[in-house]
């Protein structure tokens, strides 16, 4: 398994790219499902996560087609053509659904256009129990019947048919909103899901789906009223730039004392870690070229951080925040509202110097003047990128381990970082 070698204490500068964001391209993948013709993405991220969905569609029937993108050249590819013209299976297998719980966001499209999908239950993972309860309840209310056994979920549509409804969402959940509104784009008649996220993924998607030919009103608000049709269109979709992998590398110019900029990022997009940089004493810019960010004068200040559904904090950057404050001036309360589970970078962080107590639901940090090198394990996709920001503040050499997590959401981490001075390399193996 590769490992991840850092030599800290280098101050970060330049400027970074920003890839298309894996959670906005996850459920536009899922898309094409409802539709005969072609969806075209563009901004694609060359992440694990992305392949495990390319391969679940691939095993759907759907046509999966990878190009090199003139408008940026890049090298591996970024716009991705998917066409499903015939869907010759509809059950998503359980070693997919394992490897990657957004495998579940195939159910509300195949369920829309085929009347019929199996998919797999994703069961725990390391942040938490994560139930799908929600998604259930919503494609029920639909009209879709639904029957759990061995492992697996079956929903059936009525004969003509998923219906319009009216739902309510008892707690927002991002995953179920992006499956209930691709199934409600084919359902027949209207339908109004209340108390829906409002993560600018999920905006993303909708956009996408208009451009489809659903007709949907709503776009970014709570609630999302859906007008039916019968099919939908070929279209063109470019993805969103990653806020979580933006808002990493700001961290990274902020614990590192450097000065980056993130291209083609807006603050509207990451405005909550904006706020709480700046009141950390981290100044953030937006400039033509994207969002600058450094210290203001040198130190950082703890600040109590609470993650919610957007536009809060995102529970995606709890992890790396944490860091940050461990080496920061005085305390700081991370509270973390949406998983259970989610503190499995602070033995790390603590075997790196780190000064971190949890209660609870909430982690209280003191602040030390310097994290110190240690070998450390990575244990889900954002607790790793913690560890690589640990990494480069601290001093001395830090070998972080299971860097496949972090394959799963960063494209090219080790070379954007190498490319704004950090020393860091990929020993395989
Ligand atoms: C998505 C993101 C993930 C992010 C999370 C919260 C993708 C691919 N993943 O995950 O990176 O951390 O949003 O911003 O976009 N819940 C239920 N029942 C359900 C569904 C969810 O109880 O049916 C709970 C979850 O356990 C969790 C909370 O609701 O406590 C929020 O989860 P949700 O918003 O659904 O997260 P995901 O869509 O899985």
């Amino acid at each position: 398994m590769d490992r991840i070698r850092i030599q800290g204490g280098k101050p970060l500068a330049g400027a970074i790219p920003i890839s298309g964001a894996k959670n906005a391209a996850l459920p536009l993948m899922a898309a094409c499902l409802l539709s005969d013709k072609a969806l075209r993405l563009s901004n694609m991220p060359h992440v694990a996560d992305i392949a495990s969905m390319a391969s679940l569609l691939a095993q759907c029937g759907v046509d999966v087609h990878m190009d090199g993108d003139a408008a940026t050249g890049c090298p591996q590819g970024s716009v991705l053509t998917l066409c499903a013209r015939q869907v010759t299976s509809t059950e998503a297998p359980y070693d997919l659904v394992r490897k990657m719980r957004a495998s579940v966001l195939v159910l509300g499209p195949l369920l829309a256009r085929c009347g019929e999908a199996r998919v797999s239950l994703p069961g725990g993972c390391a942040i938490g129990t994560r139930p799908i309860d929600l998604h259930l309840k919503a494609l029920a209310h639909m009209g879709a019947e639904i029957t759990l056994d061995a492992g697996y979920v079956t929903a059936r549509a009525p004969k003509g048919g998923l219906v319009g409804a009216r739902f309510a969402f008892p707690s927002v959940s991002v995953g179920a909103t992006e499956n209930a509104l691709m199934a409600a784009v084919l359902a027949k008649g209207e339908t109004v899901l209340a108390n829906a996220a409002r993560e600018p993924e999920i905006g993303d998607l909708a956009r996408c789906l208009a451009a489809m030919g659903a007709r949907i009103d709503g776009i970014g608000t709570d609630t999302l009223t859906v007008h039916g049709v019968e099919s939908l269109n070929a279209a063109s979709h470019a993805v969103i730039p990653d806020r979580i992998e933006a808002g990493t590398y700001a961290i990274a110019a902020a614990i590192t004392d450097g000065d980056l900029t993130l291209q083609g990022v807006k603050r509207e997009l990451v405005a909550a870690l904006c706020e709480h940089l700046e009141g950390a004493g981290v100044a953030v810019t937006e400039t033509p070229a994207g969002l600058r960010v450094h210290r203001h004068n040198g130190a950082l200040v703890g600040i109590d951080v609470m993650t919610e559904p957007f536009p809060g904090f995102p529970t995606d950057l709890q992890a790396q925040m944490m860091t940050l404050l461990t080496v920061a001036k005085g305390a700081a309360m991370v509270t973390e509202t949406i998983f259970e589970n989610r503190f499995m970078h602070v033995p790390e962080l603590c075997r790196m110097g780190a000064n971190i107590n949890i209660h609870g639901a909430s982690a209280m940090v003191r602040g030390v003047p310097q994290l110190r090198g240690a070998p450390v394990m990575a244990t889900d996709l954002r607790a790793s990128v913690s560890l690589v920001l640990a990494g480069l503040a601290a001093q001395g050499e830090t070998t972080i381990s299971r860097v496949y997590h972090l394959d799963r959401g960063y494209e090219r981490l080790e070379e954007k970082l190498q490319a704004c001075g950090a020393r860091i390399e990929r020993l395989k193996g």
